[in-house]
C-alpha cells in the first residue's frame, strides 16, 4: 500500500519535469544560471518524494539508509571539491548514475515480458556500463592518476569491433532467452568498451568526452524509465541525454574539433596531447611596477583570464585591479574565451563570484576586433586560448580552434609561473613576440603587488 495516488505522483511527476526544464533554461545564461540550479535541486527534491511515498511500504530502513549514506558521501565531497577540479567531480557523479541504472535494469530482468523490455534491458545494462567505467577512467585522467595523453595499443579498433559484436550477440539474448549469465556477459563487455572507448582520448579532449558519457547516462536512465515503467525518469533521461549532446557538440566546435575527430583522433594521430617540452630562446620579462606604469598609461586595456586565474585563485585580486585601473578613467573589459579554464563557463563563474558586472565580459566575436585598438591585453593564466598557432600552423594539434586574436594588440602582458605550455602542451609563439612581456609568478601575487603599484601611481 502506497501513500499517494497515482494521480497524486503523475502531478508530482510534472512538477519535477517542469522543475527540471525551467532548470535548464536558467543554466544557459551565467546571470541565471544560480537560481536554475536551486529549481533542478527542488525539482530533484520533489521527484525524490514523489517515488518514496508512491512505491509499497517496504524495506524503508533500507532505503533510508542508503540516501543517508549517499548525501553523506556527496554533499562533503561536493563541498570540498576546488573549481579546478569540478570536470572530475561530474565524471565521477555521472558515472555513478549510468552504474547505477545498470544495476536497477539487472534486477528488472525477472520481469522481462515482451521483446521491448528485454531491448530497453540490454540497451541500459550495456550504455550504463560503458558510462560507469568511461567515467572512472576520466576521472582517473583528470585527477592525474593515470597519464593524461591517449593510450593506444596495436590492434585496439579490431578488438574494440570485435567488443561491440560480442555486446550485440550478449545484447539478441537478453532480448530473445533472458538469463542472468547472458546479461551479466553484457554488463562485462560493456564495462571493458567504456575503458577502451576513453583510453585513446588525451589532453584538452577529455572533458567533451565527459560531456559525451553525460549524454549516454542520460539515454541510460530514459531507457531504464522504459524498464520501470516510470515517466519521470524518462523524461530526465531524455532532458540529460539532448542537453548532454548539444553540449558536447558546442564545446567541439569551440576547440575547432569534430566529435568523431575526438573519439578516433588518437588512431590517426590527431590527438591534441602535445609535448610539455620547454624552448629556452629569450623573452622579454618585466617587474610588476613596469607593468603597473603600463597600465596606467592606458586608455583601453583587455584582460585575458585563462585556467591560471582559477588555479591561482586571482579573481578577487583581478576585480579590484580593474575597479582601481577603472577610477584613474581607464576602460577595463574581459574578452572570454569559450573553452577557458577546464569547463564550460568557468571563467564566467569566477568573474561573477568577484562580482564583475556581467556587461564587462565580452564573448569571443564581440571582444576579437578590439584587440587592434587596445593599448595593453592583460592575459591572466591563459595560453591555448591565445595560442597564434590555431591560426597558422597547420600541423598544430590545435590548428582550427577559435582563439582570442591578442596577438594583434600593441602591448600584451603574460602572467604566469613558467614558460610551461597550456593544456595542450604546444608552445606559444606569442610568448616570444615583440610586443609581449612577462610577468613570471604566481597570478593572484602578480596582481596583487600590480595593484599595489597602481594604486600608488
Ligand atoms: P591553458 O592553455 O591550460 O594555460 C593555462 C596557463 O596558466 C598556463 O600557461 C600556466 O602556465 C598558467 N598558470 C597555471 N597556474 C598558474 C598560476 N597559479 N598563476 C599564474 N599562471 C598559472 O589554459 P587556457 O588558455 O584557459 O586554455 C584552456 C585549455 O583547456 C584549452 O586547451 C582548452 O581546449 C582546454 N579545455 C577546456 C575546456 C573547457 S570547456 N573550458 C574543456 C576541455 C579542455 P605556468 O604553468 O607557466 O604558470
Amino acid at each position: 500500500m502506497s501513500i499517494l495516488t497515482p494521480e497524486w505522483s503523475a502531478g508530482l511527476y510534472l512538477v519535477a519535469a517542469a522543475c527540471f526544464i525551467l532548470a535548464l533554461r536558467g543554466l544557459s545564461s551565467p546571470r541565471t544560471a544560480r537560481r536554475g540550479n536551486l529549481i533542478g535541486a527542488a525539482g530533484a527534491l520533489v521527484a525524490l518524494v514523489a517515488v518514496f511515498l508512491s512505491a509499497r511500504f517496504e524495506n524503508v530502513p533500507w532505503i533510508i539508509g542508503t540516501i543517508v549514506v549517499g548525501s553523506a558521501i556527496a554533499a562533503p565531497v561536493s563541498r570540498r571539491v576546488k573549481m579546478t577540479q569540478m570536470p572530475q567531480l561530474v565524471a565521477l557523479f555521472n558515472g555513478v548514475g549510468g552504474g547505477a541504472a545498470a544495476l536497477v535494469a539487472l534486477l528488472e530482468l525477472s520481469h522481462v515480458d515482451s521483446p521491448w523490455s528485454g531491448l530497453a534491458i540490454a540497451f541500459t545494462v550495456l550504455v550504463g556500463a560503458v558510462s560507469f567505467s568511461g567515467s572512472c577512467v576520466t576521472f582517473a585522467k583528470l585527477q592525474e592518476l593515470m597519464p593524461t595523453r591517449p593510450i593506444t595499443f596495436p590492434g585496439q579498433p579490431i578488438v574494440m569491433g570485435l567488443l561491440l559484436v560480442g555486446a550485440i550477440a550478449a545484447g539478441w539474448f537478453v532480448v530473445t532467452e533472458p538469463s542472468l549469465l547472458v546479461v551479466g556477459i553484457l554488463l562485462a563487455l560493456g564495462l571493458v568498451i567504456g575503458v577502451l572507448f576513453v583510453l585513446p582520448v588525451g589532453g584538452a579532449d577529455v572533458p567533451i568526452v565527459i560531456s559525451l558519457l553525460n549524454a549516454f547516462t542520460g539515454l541510460t536512465v530514459a531507457a531504464s524509465g522504459l524498464v520501470l515503467g516510470n515517466v519521470l525518469l524518462l523524461v530526465a533521461g531524455t532532458l540529460v541525454g539532448a542537453s548532454g549532446t548539444i553540449l558536447t557538440r558546442a564545446m567541439a566546435a569551440a576547440m575547432g574539433r569534430s566529435v568523431t575527430g575526438i573519439i578516433f583522433g588518437a588512431f590517426r594521430g590527431g590527438s591534441t596531447a602535445g609535448s610539455t617540452a620547454v624552448s629556452d630562446r629569450p623573452v622579454r620579462s618585466s617587474s610588476a611596477e613596469d607593468v603597473a606604469i603600463l597600465l596606467g598609461y592606458a586608455q583601453r586595456v583587455i584582460v585575458v583570464p585563462g585556467y591560471g586565474l582559477a588555479v591561482a585563485q586571482a579573481q578577487h585580486t583581478m576585480a579590484e585591479l580593474a575597479t582601481a585601473l577603472e577610477a584613474k578613467g581607464i576602460e577595463v573589459v574581459f574578452g572570454i574565451h569559450p573553452v577557458a579554464g577546464r569547463m564550460p563557463g568557468h571563467m564566467n563563474v569566477l568573474l561573477a563570484e568577484a562580482n564583475v558586472p556581467y556587461e564587462k565580459l565580452q564573448e569571443m566575436d564581440e571582444v576579437n576586433p578590439q584587440f587592434k585598438t587596445a593599448d595593453v591585453v592583460l592575459v591572466v593564466g591563459a595560453n591555448d586560448v591565445v595560442n597564434p598557432a590555431a591560426k597558422t600552423s597547420k600541423g598544430s594539434p590545435i590548428y582550427g580552434m577559435p582563439i582570442l586574436d591578442v596577438s594583434d594588440a600593441r602591448q600584451v602582458v603574460f602572467l604566469k609561473r613558467s614558460m610551461r605550455p597550456g593544456f595542450a602542451g604546444i608552445e606559444n609563439e606569442l610568448l616570444y613576440e615583440p610586443q609581449t612581456t612577462l610577468l613570471f609568478g604566481d597570478a593572484k601575487e602578480s596582481l596583487t603587488r600590480i595593484l599595489t603599484a597602481v594604486k600608488g601611481l
